[in-house]
């Protein structure tokens, strides 16, 4: 009987996630005052100090660019990445700290595409968000637009959109036309509630995510997903063949 439920127990708990494994964070809010991520210069060293202290040995941080609601540009994030780079040396932090962007998907992005003008990580990756409430229209042209700029399109938390969920079929449809996939950790820990989380251990059981992000866009975010790390499906994404270490 205690044999039994000994084995039991075994079976509920999953060894905690090595976040080294992943190793490269590509979604984040870490400039400050930019977007509706870090308030201050102290709380984006905080959240850098707490990445390394989780096994992160790079952040690549992708402020939001929407036009009228976020109005950043490329210089905007590549002066804050300087300042925020010099702030985290000052403070003796090892981790390697890079910017992109998080762009919302509208005309104003289709047109900074035709222009060469975003910011790209790796292999030309470019991170582009759609609507919350609204299926995207003209994804198509976005594609097109992309490819022809040698761009690959990474969409965010893929599984965040509700207009999805209970199907995988656009993630495989995207992904043929060469998107990539990203999910965010904390939709594994119910974060965002029970259907995001459904949404994102659908993806994860159908290998059909390419990049794991954070979102982190404060402290808590951070903790929340230390406080987490044994969850079976935090777990199981250390058998998933993700391109974060190739950052
Ligand atoms: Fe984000």
């Amino acid at each position: 009987m205690i044999v039994g439920l000994f084995s039991l127990f075994k079976k509920q708990v999953s060894e905690p996630l090595d976040l080294s494994l992943i190793g490269v964070d590509m979604h984040s809010h870490l400039i400050p005052g930019i977007d509706d991520g870090s308030n201050s210069m102290d709380e984006s060293i905080a959240m850098l100090a707490k990445f390394e202290h989780l096994g992160y040995r790079k952040v690549i941080t992708t402020p939001h660019i929407m036009s009228e609601v976020y109005n950043n540009t490329s210089e905007i994030i590549l002066k804050g990445l300087d300042e925020v780079r010099e702030e985290a040396k000052k403070h003796g932090l090892k981790i390697e700290i890079d910017a992109a962007a998080e762009y919302y998907f509208d005309d104003y992005l289709v047109n900074l595409v035709k222009k060469r003008e975003v910011l790209t990580f790796g292999d030309q990756y470019v991170l582009v968000e759609f609507s919350f409430h609204t299926p995207p229209e003209y994804d198509d042209l976005l594609f097109f637009e992309m490819q022809m700029a040698r761009y690959k399109p990474v969409l965010a938390h893929f599984e965040r959109y509700p207009y999805f969920h209970g199907s995988t079929e656009k993630a495989k449809e995207y992904r043929d036309k060469g998107a990539q996939i990203q999910i965010n950790i904390n939709s594994l820990t119910g974060n965002y509630g029970p259907e995001v989380r459904k949404q994102a251990e659908k993806l994860i059981d159908q290998n059909l995510v390419d990049f794991i992000g954070s979102d982190c866009h404060r402290m808590q975010h951070l903790v929340t997903m230390e406080e987490n790390l044994n969850k079976p499906y935090l777990a199981k994404l250390s058998q998933l063949t993700l391109k974060n270490q190739s950052l």
